[in-house]
């Protein structure tokens, strides 16, 4: 018996499984992921893989789901529905607050307790003083679940018992990253039409500090778009998302359904794979 599974190995699940593996109190860790060999530097360390899905239920009292989307998330749990009662349910996948508030009824229809997580960070944050989690759900389930969670960061942000609000508060976080995308990609073309060199740029945002943006025009000045940490498959799940909450709650839709264009754009060019920068090959194609 482990102390918790987490189920999905990408960047992000595979990070939450090594924070429990490395924990100073130690933390027994069952995984499972939908291609087995992504397991093996964690069954080094410890983790135990599961034969199955269902084994991955029955091994632990806490279940951690960290997919890529909400479709995924679902085929996963229809699949073991009937071994969730008595289980609590911690969601780390992205998704919408009403992605969320359906997850948390079909868990409790099913005997499951549910919580809904929104990390802000990168998977190199998790297990840091820098990682930062956004939770919401039942409190006396938050606070069963508290020292766990706190293994993989201290900086708890628990928003409340309304599900939606890890989530909502996950787009509010997100959104301005993609006005930032649009807006940088945006200066090195009118660098590129004037002719100033993207050194120049660079060189300014490096003054200002701004350390992501300077990585990502370095990307686009070498023309290496390949992903690090966080493909830009998520980030056109996250826009899509949240240009579709727009539309259901009757805001401004304007803005997000532009960038959502502009990221399926890049996913339909095959795209899904590379960093975020790429996005950059868009803008550029379509001038
Ligand atoms: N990476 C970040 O910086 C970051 C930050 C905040 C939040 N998140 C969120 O964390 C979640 C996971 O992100 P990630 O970075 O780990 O993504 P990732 O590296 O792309 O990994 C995706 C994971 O989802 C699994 N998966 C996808 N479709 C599946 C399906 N139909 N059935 C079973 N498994 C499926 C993949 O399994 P395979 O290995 O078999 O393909 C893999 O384990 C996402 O919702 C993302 O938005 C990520």
């Amino acid at each position: 018996m482990s102390e918790v599974t987490v189920i999905g190995l990408g960047n992000m699940g595979s990070a939450l499984a090594r924070a429990f593996l490395d924990a100073p109190q130690g933390c027994a860790v069952s995984v499972w992921n939908r291609s087995p060999e992504k397991a093996a530097p964690l069954v080094n360390q410890g983790a135990v893989l599961t034969p199955g899905l269902s084994a991955a239920i029955t091994d632990s009292p806490i279940i951690m789901v960290c997919v890529t989307n909400y479709a995924a998330a679902n085929q996963i749990l229809n699949e073991v529905a009937a071994n969730l009662s008595g289980k609590l349910l911690v969601q780390f996948t992205t998704g919408s607050p009403q992605d969320a508030r359906i997850s948390e009824t079909w868990a409790h229809e099913h005997g499951a307790e549910y919580l809904d997580c929104a990390i802000t960070g990168s998977p190199s944050s998790i297990g840091t003083p820098s990682a930062h989690i956004l939770v919401s759900g039942r409190e006396a389930v938050f606070q069963k679940a508290e020292p766990t969670l706190r293994i993989l960061a201290s900086n708890l942000d628990y928003k409340g018992e309304p599900i939606g609000l890890a989530s909502a508060w996950e787009m509010v976080f997100l959104m301005p990253y993609y006005g930032m995308f649009l807006s940088l990609f945006h200066s090195v073309q009118i660098c590129q039409a004037e002719g100033i060199p993207l050194e120049e740029y660079i060189t300014v945002l490096d003054e200002q500090g701004k350390n992501y943006e300077k990585w990502l025009c370095e990307n686009i000045q070498s023309g290496n778009y390949q992903e690090t940490s966080a493909p830009l498959e998520l980030w056109a799940g996250g826009i899509q998302q949240i240009a579709q909450h727009a539309r259901d709650s009757h805001i401004h839709a304007e803005f997000p359904q532009l960038v959502a264009r502009l990221f399926q754009q890049a996913m339909n060019d095959g795209y899904d794979r590379e960093e975020v920068s790429a996005l950059f090959k868009v803008l550029q194609k379509s001038s």
